[in-house]
């Protein structure tokens, strides 16, 4: 069922988008990869933005290039990386940007079968047929070989190590046999098919990828936006999209995204800003929580108070969002503003502060 990108939640890149990935095909004179609708110089410009395009992702150049590189040889690519790092949304804007579709995923999970993998059955046509074209079900990956696309694996290492290892004839051969099938039962890979993976760091060990598959990919890892003004500004474009999404006009402060960022970026690094050690949090506080945490303080202030968000509302955000379900970092965070919030200078530092009890 499709429905008006406008009433979707969250629309994939692909409609979101739609625009800017028309206007680089209309212009788009550079060589292209076999079975690609864009060249790469196209995608790596509908990734990192211009003055005409919207920047998607903050990260260097070069790993853009590396993956789309990957992306057109006859390996697969692993995109790993610490949680909220945006690896998700790259493999969703590569995808997008290269095949014109983003939903071919395979969401990896300790329950991810071989059939998610491959392919299915509709048991009432095959009892009533037997195997038949018909009666299958293919998979995202069965789908995308056929058409030429990229398949996306989200979360790979949380497969079980057997499914995983699914993939290797695949991904090697480029073939994918369908032996229940009378006659021709094998699917050939189309141009422009291939697949991203996405892993996290902290689910390392988990299921580790066997070293026959590690050699089918190739490993870029995504790290965290080094840089403090990128993040901000990030972050504030992130939410002022969210927001506007939301029919709503009005945005968090620059003083109430500066603490937010900056806090956030202290108990993820373990340094502060003036360069003292500052103590680090276990569980993770990523970009992607600093976006979804201004964008609550956003809609507290609107909903509760007709504001734009106060300090006050970061330090009833921070628990849930960065403490979880672990009683020390609790208390970091309760050090972190007693020693570090109280001495910076600002109302919006003050008030962080002073709100402190509110910390449960
Ligand atoms: N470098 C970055 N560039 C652009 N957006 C970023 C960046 N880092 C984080 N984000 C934010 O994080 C969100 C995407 O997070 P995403 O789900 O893709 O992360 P992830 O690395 O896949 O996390 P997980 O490991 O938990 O699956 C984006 O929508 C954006 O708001
Ligand atoms: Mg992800």
């Amino acid at each position: 069922m499709t429905i008006s990108p406008n009433k979707q939640q969250r629309p994939p890149a692909e409609q979101l988008y739609a625009d800017e990935l028309a206007r680089l095909k209309k212009s788009d004179r550079d060589p292209k990869p076999p079975g690609w609708q864009l060249s790469m110089k196209a995608v790596r410009r509908f990734i990192m933005g211009d003055k005409d395009i919207r920047t998607k992702i903050v990260c260097a150049p070069s790993l853009i290039e590396r993956a789309m590189v990957t992306l057109a040889s006859n390996r697969a690519l692993l995109l790993v990386g610490e949680p909220g790092t945006a690896k998700s949304l790259l493999s969703e804007l590569l995808a997008s940007a290269i095949c014109g579709s983003s939903l071919l995923t395979i969401q990896g999970s300790a329950a991810t079968t071989e059939d998610q993998i491959k392919y299915g059955w509709n048991y009432a046509l095959l009892l009533a047929e037997g195997p038949s074209p018909r009666a299958l079900v293919p998979s995202a990956l069965y789908r995308a070989m056929q058409e030429g696309r990229i398949v996306r694996f989200e979360e790979i290492t949380r497969c079980p190590a057997e499914v995983q290892d699914g993939l290797l004839s695949i991904l090697s051969e480029r073939l994918l046999m369908v032996p229940e099938l009378p006659g021709e039962n094998a699917v050939f890979a189309a141009p422009g098919f291939n697949l991203i993976a996405t892993a996290n760091t902290r689910d390392r060990g988990v299921n580790d990828m066997s070293a026959a598959l590690k050699r089918r990919f190739s490993f870029e890892t995504v790290f965290p936006i080094a840089d403090y003004d990128q993040e901000l500004a990030l972050v504030q474009s992130e939410v002022a999209r969210l927001l506007a999404g939301d029919g709503l006009k009005q945005q968090p402060s620059p003083e109430v995204l500066e603490v937010l960022v900056t806090t956030f970026r202290e108990l993820r690094q373990g340094v502060d800003r003036e360069g003292a050690a500052s103590e680090r949090l276990s569980t993770v506080v990523s970009t992607a929580e600093a976006v979804s945490v201004a964008y609550s303080i956003a809609l507290r202030g609107h909903y509760l108070r007709g504001d734009a968000g106060q300090p006050a509302d970061i330090v009833e955000a921070l628990a849930g969002a960065a403490a979880k379900d672990n009683p020390d970092d609790l208390k970091k965070i309760r050090r972190y503003i007693e020693n570090k919030a109280s001495k910076r200078k600002g109302d919006h530092w003050r008030d962080f502060h002073a709100a402190r009890h509110l910390l449960p």
